[in-house]
């Protein structure tokens, strides 16, 4: 990509932007929020329950519903230190922390390319699925591992590489980068868009003699297709970038930035939308359906340093 100054700011003014439209979206969901911080705990990191007591940590790129952070608090954390890349998350993470004495986290702006906190600053630090949209993977799992202590422990998770779903949502990113009728169709799409347009093909279908959409009942129509589901299409296909490594090139920076017992991770997401049938092939990412489809899948990384 062009990594010049400019161009630098405005990609990643972009996607601060993106992100924050998404984020602000989940945030007023209390479904959608409970998901999200519940995805990183304990029996997933294959850590110990207390791991968190006592630990000061890092969340780079939280987001702004701070969800891993509030995860990380509600887990124990003495102190969580998170950042994004403007301001915008002050509109939210701070209503979402509000359960938490405000002494327990602090808020900031940066960038996961030049952190702000000194060498071996965290006993944990986290970083979930910013690498990817960021202008440098490598860059930004340097300044990573340059803030964890020695001897404690990094976590990130990354897009992954290859497979024919990444190949159409790749086609689809380009397309909504040229195209601004698409543009149009996927920044205005709601759950109640394509709940209608299935009910449509059902009636046509009926008309036409087939009745099997009948066979489905409505409310099993909106379950599948739901807000949750929208935010994550917009997700894919409106982020100015979504590099893509696979696990061996991120094992080998980590080795490279002194880190060892690299291990991977997995877990089953738990969803209600039709994305709960794919839940198997992100869990199973070895699996051969999961391969042709994901490729080498979502990589989920935990390291130790030193
Ligand atoms: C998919 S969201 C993930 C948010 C959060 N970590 C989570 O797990 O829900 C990606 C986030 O990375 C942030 N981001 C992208 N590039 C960044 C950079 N260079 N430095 C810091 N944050 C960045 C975006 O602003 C966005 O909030």
């Amino acid at each position: 990509m062009d990594t010049t100054q400019n161009n630098r700011e405005k990609f990643e003014k972009d996607t601060r932007q993106l992100f924050h439209k998404l984020h602000s979206a989940q945030a007023d969901s209390t479904y959608i929020f409970q998901r999200l911080t519940s995805l990183l705990s304990t029996d997933y990191l294959n850590v110990p329950e207390d791991f968190f007591r006592g630990k000061i940590c890092l969340d780079a790129g939280c987001g702004s519903n701070a969800n891993a952070t509030y995860a990380m608090l509600k887990m124990g954390a003495k102190k969580v230190y998170a950042f994004d890349l403007d301001e915008s998350i002050y509109e939210t993470a701070p209503r979402m922390l509000k359960e938490f004495p405000s002494s327990h986290y602090e808020l900031s702006t940066g960038n996961v390319l030049n952190i702000s906190f000194a060498d071996n600053s965290f006993d944990f630090v986290h970083c979930g699925g910013v690498l990817h949209h960021s202008a440098d993977v490598f860059q930004g799992l340097q300044e990573l591992g340059r803030v964890t202590k020695i001897g404690e422990v990094l976590y990130i998770h990354t897009y992954g590489a290859g497979g024919l779903v990444r190949e159409m949502t790749s086609f689809f990113r380009e397309k909504y980068s040229q195209d601004e009728s698409f543009k149009g169709i996927v920044d205005n799409l709601t759950a109640q868009k394509l709940q209608q347009g299935i009910l449509e093909i059902f009636a046509s279908m009926e008309r036409h003699g087939d009745s099997f959409g009948k066979k489905i009942p409505v409310n099993l129509v909106d379950e599948l297709v739901d807000d949750d589901l929208v935010l994550t299409i917009q997700d894919r296909i409106a982020a100015p970038a979504y590099h893509e490594h696979t696990e061996e090139q991120l094992r080998a920076c980590l080795e490279e930035e002194g880190f060892h017992q690299i291990e991977r991770l997995t877990r089953y997401p738990y969803l209600k939308n039709m994305r709960r049938f794919l839940s198997p092939l992100y869990c199973e990412y070895d699996s051969e359906i999961a391969k042709l489809c994901y490729g080498s899948g979502l990589i989920q990384l935990k390291a130790m340093k030193g």
